[in-house]
């Protein structure tokens, strides 16, 4: 970040404050105001983060007028083409592709740490074979911190890299125990001869009764949607990451925050919710009546997968997942998948609306996401745990980043107070039937 001569004078409070201007590489250029409740004792105030920079970074850039996002620099598009989910994440990780002996190194160690440890298998027992896998998967991540006290320490580079590899292996693992728990069928252990979306399929689909054949199609439509997923700048989960990373608390805690917040259908759960939203709607003759719906502002109805808080054109990683989705069908021989035919129509009639144009409202990743998923054999219950697994590299990129930050201060918001104004305490006695 570069500081510029450039000031923003703020008339407030009968004064004039300057505010100095920053300049990042590229994107908007930000007004540093962290001086401004010091000189005005006044607050901003910006309750969905609209207009507000949380951090300096360099990990992801998005331009959402444009439906740009660039890893490291990389545009998606050519990441998701020509490389693979495991030299994504050690470019999120350390800021450059890896040479040849770079990715063999990283990939090893991943590899090599794929097992949990076997008294975590308990914890599934705990729960309900219906409970929802995020609850599951929220839980077994959080525990991980009870198990791995040795790299807990976040001040300890060596112990932040250990996490950092430990979650990125592991959380694969979790996430198929966790679906094979939740289908009733004996947990699968991972396999080093496999690659991690290939071990990740086998993980989740093989049974001990019999040889399982990883599809090489379907494991890279499943490396390319970890891809996809990988990260996205400071929304909502990685925020939530980094606040609770600011507060000192381990990696594993942070990362089980994360997917808290990604559970929701308004992020990451919309992918679960749009599949249903399309089951719902059943036939492209139904699309009109659900369009009514999402303009409906007496209607909480939403078109689950579409508009974003920062894309404003088409969600560059939509239009891969839609690409992925017609290669998954055909590799399955699925001639026609009635909720892509609705997707499609959908997407076509939306676009072409007046309410959805206007509002710059777009299909985001977790419109197609869906049917690509339940093509590969996934339930609607377990999309939102592929997100997670898949971000979980994103999240920590951005935590580490977070940490190793000189300027690193605990995250604290404060609010604009509109409650009572003091007053004394009233005795049973006076408070009335
Ligand atoms: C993800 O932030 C990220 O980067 C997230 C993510 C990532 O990779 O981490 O990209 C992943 O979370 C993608 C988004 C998934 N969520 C959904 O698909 C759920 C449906 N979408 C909406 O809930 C909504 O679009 C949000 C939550 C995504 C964005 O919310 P905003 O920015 O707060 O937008 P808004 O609610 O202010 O909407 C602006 C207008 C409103 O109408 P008006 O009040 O102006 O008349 O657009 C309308 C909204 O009612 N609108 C929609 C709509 N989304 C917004 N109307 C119908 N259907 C929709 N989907």
């Amino acid at each position: 970040m570069s500081e510029t001569a450039e000031k923003a004078t703020l008339a407030v409070g009968g004064k004039q404050l300057d505010m100095p201007i920053k300049k990042g590489t590229i994107g908007p250029d930000v007004m540093d105001i962290s001086s401004l409740y010091a000189q005005a004792k006044m607050f901003t105030f910006d309750p969905g983060f609209t207009s507000t920079a949380s951090c300096e970074s360099k990990i992801t850039y998005i331009d959402g007028d444009e439906g740009v996002l660039l890893y490291r620099g990389y545009p998606i598009e050519q990441l998701a083409e020509h490389g693979d989910f495991i030299e994504t994440c050690y470019l999120l990780l350390y800021g450059n592709l890896p040479n040849l002996a770079e990715r063999k190194e990283f990939e090893d160690a991943i590899t090599h740490h794929t097992m949990i440890h076997e008294q975590m298998s308990r914890f599934f027992s705990g729960f309900r074979r219906d409970a929802h896998p995020m609850a599951v998967m929220v839980g077994t991540v959080g525990a991980l911190s009870a198990f791995y006290h040795d790299s807990t320490d976040i001040n300890d580079p060596r112990q932040r890299e250990i996490a950092s590899r430990r979650m990125i292996a592991k959380l694969p693992t979790i996430a198929a125990m966790t679906y094979k728990y939740s289908i009733g069928q004996p947990f699968v252990y991972p396999r080093n001869d496999l690659s991690y979306a290939s071990n990740f399929l086998h993980m989740c689909f093989a049974v001990p009764c019999e040889p399982y054949k990883v599809n090489p199609v379907l494991a890279r439509a499943m490396d390319r949607i970890f891809t996809l997923h990988a990260d996205h700048e400071q929304n909502a989960s990685t925020s939530t990451v980094r606040l609770a990373g600011s507060s000192g608390a381990n990696p594993f805690a942070c990362i089980a925050a994360g997917i808290a917040c990604l559970w929701g259908p308004a992020h990451g759960g919309a992918n679960e919710a749009a599949l249903e939203m399309l089951a719902e709607i059943g036939h492209v003759d139904n699309i009109p009546k659900y369009i009514a719906k999402a303009k409906d502002k007496n209607d909480p109805f939403r078109l689950m997968g579409f508009g974003h808080r920062v894309y404003k054109n088409y969600d560059p990683r939509a239009k891969i997942m839609q690409k992925t989705a017609h290669e998954v069908l055909q590799e399955l021989g699925i001639k026609d998948d009635p909720l892509l035919d609705v997707a499609v129509e959908l997407e076509q009639i939306a676009l072409k609306d007046e309410y959805f144009v206007e509002r710059k409202l777009y299909p985001n990743i977790d419109f197609y996401s869906g049917i690509t998923l339940r093509a590969l054999g996934f339930p609607t219950s377990m999309f939102t745990v592929l997100f997670a697994l898949a971000r979980t590299v994103g999240w920590i990129a951005q935590w580490r980043e977070m940490i190793e930050d000189p300027n690193q201060r605990i995250g604290r918001p404060r609010q604009l107070y509109t409650g009572a104004t003091q007053r004394d305490y009233m005795p049973m006695s006076r408070r009335g039937k």
